[in-house]
This record gives C-alpha cells, structure tokens and sequence, in this order.
C-alpha cells in the first residue's frame, strides 16, 4: 500500500465515525483500525498529539516522581509525543478501546493501563487530587467524549497540577468548545482553576476531496 491508500483509510475511518450516532460502531471503528492506526493518521497529517505535546510540557510538574493520566490515550501517540518533548515522568493510559491500549502497551511508556470509556454519568476509578497531570488529545466531542466529562477530569487533578487538551477549532465543534468554556469559566469564577488557550493552526486535514486544515484549540486548566 502506499500514502495515498493509507489516507483512504484514514478517511474511509473518520466517515464511519462521523456517520454514526452509535458509540458502539465507533467503538468497534478504533478497534479495528488500531493495527494502522497511527500510519494513516501520520498520512493525512493528524499533528493534534504531537502539537499538544510540544506546547503543553512545560506546563507540567515534570520529574520522575510526576504522575501524568493520557486520558483517550489510543495508540499511545501523546504519551510518546510526551516523552520526545522531554516529559520524565509516570504516564498511566484510559481509552475505551482494549485494541487501541494493546498497541499503546507495546510502546512500554505506560505504567498502568484502564480500558473504559468515559461518560458524564459514570464515576472513573481514580481518587480525588491523584495526577499532578491529566492529558487529552483528539477524544472530545462529537461521538467520542462529551464536554462535561472534564469536571472528572479537573477532579483528579492534584490542586496546582495541570488538565491540557486539544479540541477541534471549526464550526462542527462550536457547541463543544462552547460548553467546555461555560464549564470552566463558571469554576474560574468560583476560582476552582484557572485557564488559558492557545490556538493551533494545524490538528488535521478535513477531506479527501479539499485536503483543507482544520485547526485545533489548546486547553491549559490549572487546579486552584
Ligand atoms: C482520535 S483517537 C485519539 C487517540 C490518541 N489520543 C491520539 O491522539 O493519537 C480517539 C480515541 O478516543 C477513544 N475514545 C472515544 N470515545 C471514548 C470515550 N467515551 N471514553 C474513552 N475513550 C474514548 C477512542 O477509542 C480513540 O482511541
């Protein structure tokens, strides 16, 4: 196979993806695509994990003592992005796909790997102040994880630790993104964190047929 047929099924992924309102088929597209999964995002230019890595380190607490939570942690993309940008510390791995963490395991980054998804209604298994950092990059929104999650993301985050994100900066992920800040500038009021965003000019490529960019938005939230 060559580039052009990796994008194809990069493309082919994202259409099923897109074209279900069934986390299930979703679930079920990641799995099966995790054997090629990062050679067919590298083809259609998917740079949101390494554009997070690279902008969000230094605003970690970072030696080898820092526990780091990679929250839709795939293939393990971030983490690996993470350690290239010069991250020392413990990295643990939730996704709620068993063959996308089956790849990230054979990067040997992660400590400790839990297979669930996340939803707003379901409690995850971690205690209260536990990471010094949560890290999510390309699972929020539309079909993947939804906006409010992030209040149990900002839960387990130790009080000066730091929650870094990307979301998708178009038009389809307005009512995302919209939600996310509602949420954080409530607790920035009640001045539970604070928060800052940085644009990123490239997250991905759109479409086969235009091979436009879509740009992406950086979340840095700091637990007060
Ligand atoms: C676009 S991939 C990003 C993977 C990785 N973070 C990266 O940047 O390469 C999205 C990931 O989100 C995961 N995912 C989707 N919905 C989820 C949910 N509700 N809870 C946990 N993980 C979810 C998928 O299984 C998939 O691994």
């Amino acid at each position: 196979m060559n580039e052009e047929e990796y994008r194809e099924v990069a493309w082919t992924n994202i259409a099923k993806i897109a074209d279900t309102d069934d986390q299930d088929i979703c679930d079920k597209v990641y799995g099966d695509w995790a054997d090629t999964y990062e050679r067919d995002s590298n083809a259609i230019k998917f740079v949101a994990p390494e554009e997070l890595a690279k902008r969000s380190v230094k605003f970690f607490r970072n030696d080898e003592s820092s526990q780091l939570l990679d929250v839709a942690a795939g293939t393990g993309t971030l983490g690996q992005h993470l350690r290239t940008y010069g991250f020392t510390g413990i990295m643990d791995a939730i996704d709620i796909s068993a063959p996308m963490l089956e790849k990230a395991k054979e990067k040997g980054i992660y400590r400790n790997f839990v297979c669930q998804g996340l939803h707003p209604d379901k409690s995850l298994p971690f205690d209260d102040n536990s990471y010094d950092v949560v890290a999510l990059s390309g699972g929020l929104g539309d079909k993947h994880i939804e906006a409010r999650c992030i209040l149990q993301l900002i839960r387990i985050v130790k009080p000066g630790g730091v929650f870094a994100f990307n979301v998708q900066n178009r038009a389809l992920f307005d009512g995302c993104r919209a939600e996310i800040k509602q949420i954080l500038d409530g607790m920035a009021a009640r001045k539970e964190v604070s928060y800052e965003t940085m644009e990123a000019t490239h997250y991905g490529t759109l479409t086969k047929m235009t091979g436009d960019v879509i740009p992406g938005l950086i979340f840095i939230v700091t637990k007060l």
